[in-house]
């Protein structure tokens, strides 16, 4: 198996986004640039950036283009709460037929960027049965279904650039930035719950059998994104940050009349979008 993308390719996308946005503050340095990379529905959160300049993806080197509904393809890099932020404006998912090596491209660009910490969110179904539609989750945990049947971005000749063979993930989702998300929810008032998310391809959205199942081996919400993202940054040296809204209760039931629905997820994401900005730029203050 050989790899697609080189070291060359990733400062040649870095080099790009320098250029075009005319940020010199784009580099390894103490602290370094946030990384932020919004799921479904979260999109509206990157207005809040200031000194705003948007990138599309179309034109980054190798940057695949985003072809999920509520994700705008584009690269936001400003200011957030005293921080130089490189935002995504959408993301890539494997159910589109990216490769796990294509869909955590952004990830190795924002490294080269200088970015040391990765806020990841998204949009899940709620598979704990406390939780409700339009709660928040702090992703403690995760269950990576998609990489125990042979689809992990770090499959493949080590990106030796980047990091080690055998990265640990016993600490994937960074203690600090954890506490810093707790600690900023407690201030604000907003309820943060906590939990394992399940990463499963999609797109299809989970059977009631597939639910029951995910409660049974510990998953407390389920979504198709995150997991690849968090596992090559965590490779490279990334702390990581995830943030789950529940956009909607996964139907566990056969006879349930309910039904998981793309417009339920988005309409949720819309209204979670304000509490999810205010604990963010809350986060951002923290760091
Ligand atoms: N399942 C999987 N992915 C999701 C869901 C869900 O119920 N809701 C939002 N993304």
């Amino acid at each position: 198996m050989t790899l697609k993308f080189g070291p060359a390719d990733y400062d040649r996308a870095a080099e790009f986004v320098r250029a075009r946005t005319g940020r010199q503050d784009l580099r390894p340095s103490e602290g370094g640039p946030v990384g932020l990379v919004l799921g479904s529905g979260l999109n509206s959160l990157a207005e809040a950036v200031e000194e705003a300049e948007a990138v599309s993806y179309e034109e980054i080197p190798h940057f695949s283009t985003s072809t999920a509904p509520g994700h705008a393809g584009r690269l936001i890099v400003g200011r957030l709460s005293g921080q130089t932020v490189v935002a995504m404006q959408g993301r890539n998912h494997f159910y589109e037929g990216y490769t796990a090596e294509e869909i955590t491209f952004p990830i190795r660009v924002m490294r080269r960027l200088g970015v040391g910490r990765l806020i990841l969110t998204n949009a899940a179904g709620g598979v704990n049965p406390a939780f409700r539609a339009g709660d928040l989750m702090l992703i403690v945990d995760h269950l990576n279904f998609v990489g125990m049947a042979g689809h992990n971005p770090l499959i493949g000749p080590n990106a030796q650039a980047f990091g080690t063979r055998f990265p640990s993930m016993t600490h994937a989702y960074a203690r600090v930035l954890r506490r810093a998300a707790l600690e900023a929810a407690q201030e604000l008032g907003i309820t943060l719950r906590q939990g394992v998310y399940a990463f499963l391809a999609g797109p299809n959205f989970e059977t009631p059998a597939e639910v029951r199942y995910l409660r049974l081996v510990g998953a407390d919400a389920v979504g198709m994104s995150t997991v690849p993202e968090a596992l090559v940054a965590v490779h490279a040296g990334i702390e990581v940050l995830g943030i789950s809204t529940i956009t909607n209760v996964a139907v566990d039931q056969l006879d349930s009349d309910k039904e998981t629905s793309e417009e339920e997820v988005m309409e949720t994401g819309r209204i979670v979008v304000p509490r999810l900005t205010a604990l963010l730029t809350a986060v951002l203050e923290r760091l």
